[in-house]
């Protein structure tokens, strides 16, 4: 699903990823952690598109990111969902609109698009909220749309930057579970976190962990801060 070789990113003198060497395969759940300002967003970004490849090699559900042209990024952002750390949800747009949106831009038929956007909406428990703006919603109310939106696509590889960042435990806990169903249906899962309890949930999930720009496999310091 992913597989990245000598990855080196910076913004002007900041290096924020140095060396990166990465596989992830098709169905695998990761865990990526890290301090603040590791990468970890950096890294997610450079998967969908959002930023260039500067050096190194990275191959994505079967795109070569060297060479995609932009005209052709919406074919990898098809099969690639994001949850963004600061949402990206059109806040001044009904719930339901957001989480239709995606589903619309592929030309799905009108009640297919009913039925899978209500779908999500009940799992994530946001269906009394279908018709609310999103400016009036909460912060962890917000998160739950943007994941709706991500999820709501089927994508092959879902890759969720701090999607609990705003939500209390019983809440982080279910958006696990939903993240776990779609995994079980095939989706390859790469989640950003700070976040313990979520990660002890997924109990055999692959960690890995961003270190001043530099991955390692595991865990680096278990027990320790992230
Ligand atoms: N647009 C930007 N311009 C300049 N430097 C940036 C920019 N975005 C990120 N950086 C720098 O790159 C490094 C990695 O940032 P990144 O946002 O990827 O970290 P992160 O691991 O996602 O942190 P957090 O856990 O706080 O979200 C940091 O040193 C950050 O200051
Ligand atoms: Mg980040």
């Amino acid at each position: 699903m992913i597989t990245i070789s000598k990855l080196t990113y910076s913004f002007g003198r900041q290096l924020a990823l140095k060396d990166v060497n990465f596989c992830m395969k098709q169905g695998e759940f990761v865990f990526l952690c890290g301090p603040s300002g590791a990468g970890k967003t950096t890294f997610m970004r450079i998967l969908h598109g959002a930023l260039p490849v500067q050096r190194g090699k990275v191959d994505v559900a079967g795109y070569d990111l060297n060479t995609l042209p932009e005209g052709r990024k919406h074919l990898l952002r098809r099969d690639v969902s994001v949850v963004f750390q600061d949402f990206k949800i059109l806040t001044n747009q009904t719930v339901f609109a957001n989480v239709a949106l995606p589903l619309k831009v592929r030309g799905i038929a009108r009640h297919i698009i009913e039925k899978r956007v209500r779908a999500v909406l009940r799992s994530l428990h946001l269906d009394q909220k279908a018709l609310s703006l999103c400016e009036e919603l909460s912060g962890g109310e917000q998160q739950r749309v943007a994941v709706a939106r991500a999820v709501v696509v089927k994508p092959k590889l879902l890759l969720a930057d701090e999607p609990t960042g705003n939500l209390d435990h019983e809440l982080s806990m279910r958006m696990m579970d939903i993240f776990q169903q779609f995994h079980k249906f095939g989706t390859s899962i790469m989640i950003a976190t700070h976040n313990r309890e979520i990660m002890e949930r997924m109990a055999g999930a692959r960690v890995v962990t961003l270190h001043d720009g530099t991955m390692h496999e595991g865990c680096v310091e278990p027990g320790g801060d992230l």
